[in-house]
Order: C-alpha cells, then structure tokens, then sequence
C-alpha cells in the first residue's frame, strides 16, 4: 500500500536526511514541508545521534501522521548495535542515555536501503552506510564525486533517482544513464569535522536546515532543495549545555 501512495502523483515527498536529534530544525522544516503541502516524508537515517534532543527528534517521527518511509543511518546503526561506547564518544553514552529500549528496537528494525515506487533510498551510498556518494574524501579533503565515480557506485542500481544523506551538503547529480543522485543536506548539523577514511571538513556555509522536496511531474522529477531558518541559537545552547562547542559553532553559523 506505501508503495502505491509513493508512485501516485499527490503533492510532493519530503526528504529529509542527518536530523541528529535536533528537533528546533526538524520542527521547522516539517512546518516548512507541510505549507509546501508535503503529502509523503523520506528520512535516509542519522535521526537521533548527538548532543542536542534525541528523544525528541525520534518521538516526534515514530508520531508522525503522514505516509512515511524511514531507514536507518550509520550513526542510528551505532546506538543499537555497540553494547559499550568507543571511548571518548561523549555522544553516544548522551543519547543511549535519552532512549529507552522501544526507541532503540525502533531505529533496529528500519532497513539500511529500500527500493520504492521508482526511488533508491539509502544513507551513505549503496551497500556503504559509512561512505559519500556524491562527495568523496581524499588525503586533501573532499571532493565532488566524478561521473564515472557515480556510474560505478550505482551498478546495479536501477531506479531512476537515488536519495542519499550522510554527507550533509545538499546536491544534485545526473549518472550517465540519467538516473538522478540528490542528497537533500541535513536538517540539524551543517558542520562537522571527520578523519576517515582521511582528514575532511564539511561545511553548508550557512545554518539554515536543509531538506528536498520531490515531485514528478509531466517531464521529470521535480527537485526543490531547501533551506529554511529556526532557531538555531536554542539548539547551538543545547550543545553547549551538553559539553560540545564544535557543535554549538557549527549549528549558529554552518561552518567549522
Ligand atoms: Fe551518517
């Protein structure tokens, strides 16, 4: 039945990606969405992880009242599956400390990947939670991925748009058989630092949250990348209440 709603031409699919338990940016782009009259949502994963409000940003989508389809990101992955926190990971120990057991058997039913009415949906890329798909790291920093990089990646995948998250920069990006790559950036974290599987920084350069709307229309998808203002400072505070400044710099200006 889902998958029937997904392929019927009513309004567009909200896509949203890397919410990170930052429910003032969720609250405003599912208000955003709703006056854009969003009738479907698509979350690609990484929902709870991080100092801000994790009980909130996975009550508010186990509540929601719309057609949805939700799968699980890396960094939702870690919650259920590490019994103990990789040392230093403030975070982790923060957020398993807000979600209860029906919280965490939540986030561990929903599938890595899912393929419905014509959409690919996965986190990071297919098969790889961890990896970017239209980015890629090397030893000096990230990259827009190339179209040959997009091509062999998405052997095998055959639908014609594909919905990644994980990096959270918002993009776009045709394959040479046409199929369509769009990662709609994140709703609650527009900076970050990693140094795997090499040192990168990832900025969206403002703090605004970022989400997608899609519709297909008579000659193509429509595709609308959004950026939307709320209160950033308040979710900036949380992260500083809970011990990570990166953060709280990070959510008040979208750079490092
Ligand atoms: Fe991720």
């Amino acid at each position: 039945m889902l998958a029937g709603m997904f392929s019927t031409p009513s309004g567009p699919i909200a896509v949203l990606a890397d919410i990170h338990g930052n429910t003032w940016a969720l609250d405003a782009v599912l208000a955003h969405a709703s006056t854009q009259g969003a009738t479907r949502l698509i979350t690609l994963g990484d929902l709870a992880y991080g100092p801000l409000d994790p009980l909130g940003a996975v009550e508010r989508i186990m509540a929601l009242d719309l057609p949805a389809v939700h799968i699980s990101g890396n960094e939702d992955r870690v919650l259920w599956e590490s019994l103990e926190p990789v040392e230093g990971h403030t975070s982790w120990v923060f957020t398993r400390s807000k979600l209860d057991d029906s919280h965490l058997a939540w986030l561990a039913n929903l599938l890595s990947e899912q393929s419905i009415g014509g959409l690919f949906l996965c986190h990071g890329a297919p098969g790889h939670d961890t990896e970017y798909l239209l980015e890629t790291v090397t030893p000096q920093g990230l990259r827009p991925s190339t179209r040959e990089h997009l091509d062999q990646r998405l052997k095998g995948i055959g639908e014609d748009v594909i919905l990644c998250g994980h990096s959270h920069l918002p993009g776009i990006a045709q394959t040479t058989r046409g199929a369509l790559v769009i990662n709609p950036g994140s709703v609650g974290l527009q900076a970050y630092t990693d140094d795997v599987p090499h040192f990168h920084v990832v900025q969206s350069k403002s703090p605004h949250a970022r989400y997608a709307l899609l519709e297909r229309g008579d000659s193509g998808w429509n595709v609308s990348l959004e950026a939307v203002p709320y209160d950033w400072e308040s979710a900036a505070r949380a992260a500083d209440l809970n011990g990570r400044p990166d953060w709280a710099r990070a959510l008040r200006s979208g750079w490092i």
